[in-house]
């Protein structure tokens, strides 16, 4: 009996069909899932990457609100023509305090995985307000009415109290500070000792949308501020290959 012959025996008969599937489904997911057992970790630990301010976390609440996710990706992909255009591939560790991550499947605007630091915030607001004024092809919606809507730090407590419960590190002092760092980040003149030895001296403090109320707008703007901006990569080096 050839092979061919003897692999027709299992084809005719549905319970052995059935039994070899089974098998070799089984050992497929065993070689695949096994291994993740014995890392210690599938994300490797990168410096700088913190957890988001009260008033960034507050912005990427809004970001997700207004469906900006759909068309815009926060991940750029190891290959040329995008790290050319967008900066530094995504790193794993980029995304891991993101619940739900923003990595995105479609891009009808830019990826702003790196948008950070890219455009001053006055730019942000003449283009979040009028996209057209400042690209005129553009077809991005407007979201001027983001500059009059106040925000209040209201829930700000159990906001970080969640994404702590999800494995976010926030500690039980930033919890406690979340109201204060949440007003304090938008005002240069108010105390932020606290907040820069919270987030770090690197956190960006100022106000965002150069109006005195404190809008979604301040915590938007925020937020886009600081994306791919933790990690130095004029110092990261990729670890080396287990
Ligand atoms: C209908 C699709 C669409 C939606 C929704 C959308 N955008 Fe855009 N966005 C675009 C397009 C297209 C561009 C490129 C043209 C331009 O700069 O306006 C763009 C550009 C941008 C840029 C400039 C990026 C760069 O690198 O030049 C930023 C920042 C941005 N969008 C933020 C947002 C935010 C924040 C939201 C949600 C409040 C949002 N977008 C919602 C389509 C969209």
């Amino acid at each position: 009996m050839g092979l061919l012959d003897r692999h027709g025996v299992i084809e005719k008969n549905a319970t052995l069909l059935l039994i070899f599937s089974f098998l070799v489904v089984t050992i497929g997911g065993i070689v695949e899932i096994a291994p993740l057992f014995y890392l210690e970790n599938t994300i490797e630990k990168v410096e700088g990457v913190r957890p988001y301010t009260p008033l960034e976390l507050t912005g990427r609440d809004i970001y997700i609100r207004e469906g900006c996710y759909v068309c815009h990706s926060q991940m750029i992909r190891p290959m040329r023509d995008e790290v050319e255009r967008y900066g530094h591939y995504s790193l794993a560790a980029e995304s891991m305090y993101d619940h739900p991550f923003q990595w995105g499947s479609k891009r009808t605007g830019p990826d702003l995985a790196r948008v950070g630091n890219r455009y001053s915030d006055a730019w942000h607001v003449d283009h979040l307000t009028n996209p057209q004024s400042v690209v005129p092809e553009s077809i991005m919606p407007k979201y001027g009415f983001l500059k009059h809507r106040m925000i209040s730090p209201e829930h700000i407590v159990d906001r970080l109290k969640t994404d702590q419960l999800v494995g976010v590190p926030y500690t039980s002092d930033m919890i406690k500070a979340a109201k204060a760092d949440f007003a304090a980040q938008v005002d240069p003149d108010a105390d932020t000792d606290g907040l820069k030895a919270r987030y770090g001296e690197k956190v960006n403090i100022r106000n965002f949308d150069g109006q005195p109320a404190l809008t979604e707008m301040d915590a938007l703007i925020s937020y886009l501020q600081v994306l791919g901006t933790m990690v130095d990569f004029s110092t990261f080096q990729p670890a080396p290959n287990r």
